[in-house]
């Protein structure tokens, strides 16, 4: 195994090589100072499963998502004295805890004052453990706020790309709308970014369907590894993905709502599928998934356009068109639109 002190100084070079025209006077920065930041959620259409790279969190394929409007993370980042503070919804969290120690090794890679420590406050405005991209938003409005404090300026991807080695999906949530995550192939990944498309269709709508909020047994990122590692047929997802992607941008290019939701449907049935047949087998649906994915089929059967899609996660995301939404909420109770149209969207890409 690798130690962790030399994945340290990979992802440390990475960020060195990013700041590297950055002249800063860090002593400068004090506990007076702070600066906030927002960026979205977004969910996967055609999914990141599998990693080239697992330091740098350089994928496999491309992927490709969409933000949801108003949904995501509000960052605030200060300075302190002694240790670092994290706060989540207004409670401090529990520096032992799997989501601090993932913050403060961020963290480790951004410490140029090193009298002093960070707080960090973050608030999310989406279930933490629905599914809803929690901690991709979550790590990508902490690289835009820190881009605040310290002034750097920096381009959409040099933040993209700062943000990926928090989290892989980060890299999706430094802008908004659709997104298109390159895998590249350079060994730093300094082109693996991702890019807006310039798409916009007013009528696409996402709902929620909360099967639990309960903590994954198994986090993304093992579950990621152990399918790499054990699925038998995994070798033939980075062809799938590369069919589905074209597929699916034709599809936004013609505004064909059919064959979007056919190909994103398959494309995270087809992530499960690989994940079941893992060794050992890794099944995040509980039994209401299913009757809500037979729900959605027999919708479809009946006539009306419905789709689904389901990350890391027992709960499903919906995709529909604005027209049929009050026949759906009439028809499955629990979906909750979580996707409206909203006109800032496509944003300017640097
Ligand atoms: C199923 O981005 O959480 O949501 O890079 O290890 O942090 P790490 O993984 P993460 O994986 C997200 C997986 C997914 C699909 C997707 O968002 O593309």
């Amino acid at each position: 195994m690798v130690p962790s002190c030399s994945n340290f100084s990979r992802q440390k070079e990475i960020v060195d090589l990013i700041l590297l025209n950055q002249k800063r006077d860090y002593s400068r920065f004090d506990l007076s100072l702070a600066a906030e930041a927002f960026a979205p959620s977004n969910i996967a259409l055609i999914k990141y499963w599998g990693k080239r790279d697992e330091v740098l969190n350089l994928p496999l394929t491309n992927s490709l998502s969409i933000s949801l409007p108003g949904k995501g993370a509000w960052t605030q980042v200060s300075l302190r004295e002694k240790e670092d503070q994290i706060l989540l919804n207004g409670e401090v969290v529990d520096p032992k805890m799997a989501f601090a120690r993932r913050m403060q090794d961020f963290l480790d890679l951004f410490r140029f004052n090193t009298d002093l420590a960070y707080r960090i406050e973050t608030k999310i405005n989406i279930p933490v453990a629905a599914g809803l991209a929690s901690s991709a938003c979550g790590f990508a409005a902490l690289v835009l706020a820190l881009d605040r404090f310290y002034g750097w300026t920096l381009s959409n991807r040099a933040l993209s790309i700062l943000a990926r080695l928090g989290s892989g999906s980060a890299c999706r949530s430094i802008e908004s709308g659709w997104m298109e995550w390159h895998s590249g192939g350079r060994e730093d990944g300094m082109d693996s970014f991702a890019q807006p498309l310039n798409i916009d269709w007013s009528e696409f709508r996402m709902g929620l369907i909360l099967v639990s909020e309960e903590k994954k047994s198994i986090s993304s990122r093992a579950a990621m590894k152990q399918t790499v590692m054990s699925s038998p047929r995994y070798s033939k997802w980075p062809k799938r993905v590369d069919l589905d992607l074209k597929t699916l941008k034709q599809a936004l290019s013609a505004k064909d709502f059919q064959s979007l939701g056919e190909v994103v449907e398959r494309n995270a049935d087809e992530m499960h599928a690989l994940m079941r047949e893992a060794v050992p087998s890794i099944d995040f649906s509980l039994p209401q998934t299913r009757v809500y994915q037979e729900r959605i089929r027999q919708l479809r059967k009946a006539g009306l356009s419905i789709y689904y899609t389901q990350d890391a996660g027992p709960n499903l995301k919906v995709l529909y068109l604005a027209r049929d939404e009050k026949t759906l909420l009439d028809c499955i109770p629990k979906l909750e639109p979580i996707f409206h149209e909203h006109k800032d969207h496509v944003l300017k890409s640097t």
